[in-house]
């Protein structure tokens, strides 16, 4: 009988929040995480203490706006496993703190499309091949039901009248990209999803992360709960091409 495979997890910026919540429960759930962080010294003290959880746990580096990183994360992968099973892109930034569209520069949309957006299409990209190798294999691209363009142009939505166009079209653009990948590689055993966490307390877009939670803001597990219920689906499990959270599907 042939040896069954370790599901073999990265995770994109998964020194804290969200991504390491996720790392947390998915090494609970037997899975070997690895932990994708731009920072070494963050990156390595999450992966200690997963490891004192008695988590299989590896670190790499992974600054998603650095491709010489993200092909080196990608050549380590393949020396030191040779196959991966499921990519999570976590990492993501929010820069424009609601300035109005008329207002905002350019270079600030930038820097949400450089991490939200190109960073997970060129670590997505270096990593495909080795997802071939491992599958059936899941990719997971953490969006925001504030990139849903059906939520944002309906007047009856709290999203209505959000404002943050550099942060909201970057996520629109992932789930373009969930909707792409997950056409391309359905005849190769790759599923593609989008998972929106929600309002979840973290130390996203520089909010104090011992700040007191206002209400309606959900914890951590919470916010990692519908991204750890997408990589926890059978590996032949067909689910692709969906943008779901923890309620049920969102609108594009
Ligand atoms: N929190 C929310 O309310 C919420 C709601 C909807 C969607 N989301 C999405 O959930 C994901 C995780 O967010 P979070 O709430 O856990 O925020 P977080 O605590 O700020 O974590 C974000 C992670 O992304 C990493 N990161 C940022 N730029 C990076 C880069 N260039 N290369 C690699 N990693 C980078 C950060 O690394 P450093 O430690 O080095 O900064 C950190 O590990 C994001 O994609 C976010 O858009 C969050």
């Amino acid at each position: 009988m042939a040896e069954e495979k370790t599901t073999l997890t990265l995770i994109s910026g998964a020194d804290k929040g969200i991504g390491f919540a996720t790392a947390q429960e998915l090494g609970k759930r037997g899975q070997h995480v690895l932990i994708g962080a731009r920072n070494q010294e963050r990156g390595e003290k999450a992966v200690k203490q997963l490891k004192d959880g008695g988590i299989k746990a590896d670190f790499i580096q992974l600054d998603v706006t650095d491709k010489a990183q993200i092909k080196a994360a990608a050549a380590k992968i393949k020396a030191e496993y040779g196959y991966l099973s499921i990519l999570i892109n976590n990492a993501g930034i929010a820069m424009d703190h609601h300035q109005p569209a008329s207002e905002l520069s350019t270079d600030t949309i930038r820097q949400d499309f450089d991490v939200n957006y190109f960073g997970l299409i060129d670590v997505t990209q270096a990593m495909v091949p080795l997802l071939k190798a491992g599958r059936p294999a899941k990719i997971i691209n953490v969006s925001s039901n504030m990139g849903s363009m059906g939520l944002a142009s309906d007047p009856n939505s709290r999203f209505y009248k959000v404002n943050s166009l550099g942060y909201q079209s970057s996520k629109a653009s992932v789930n373009f990209a969930t909707i792409i990948f997950s056409k391309e590689l359905a005849d190769e055993g790759i599923t593609v999803n989008s998972v929106n966490p929600g309002w979840t307390a973290t130390g996203f877009g520089g909010r104090p992360e011992d700040a007191p939670v206002p209400t309606g803001m959900q914890d951590v597990a919470i916010g990692a709960a519908q991204i750890i219920k997408m990589a926890s689906l059978p590996m032949d499990d067909t689910t692709t091409g969906t943008f779901t959270e923890n309620a049920g599907t969102l609108p594009w």
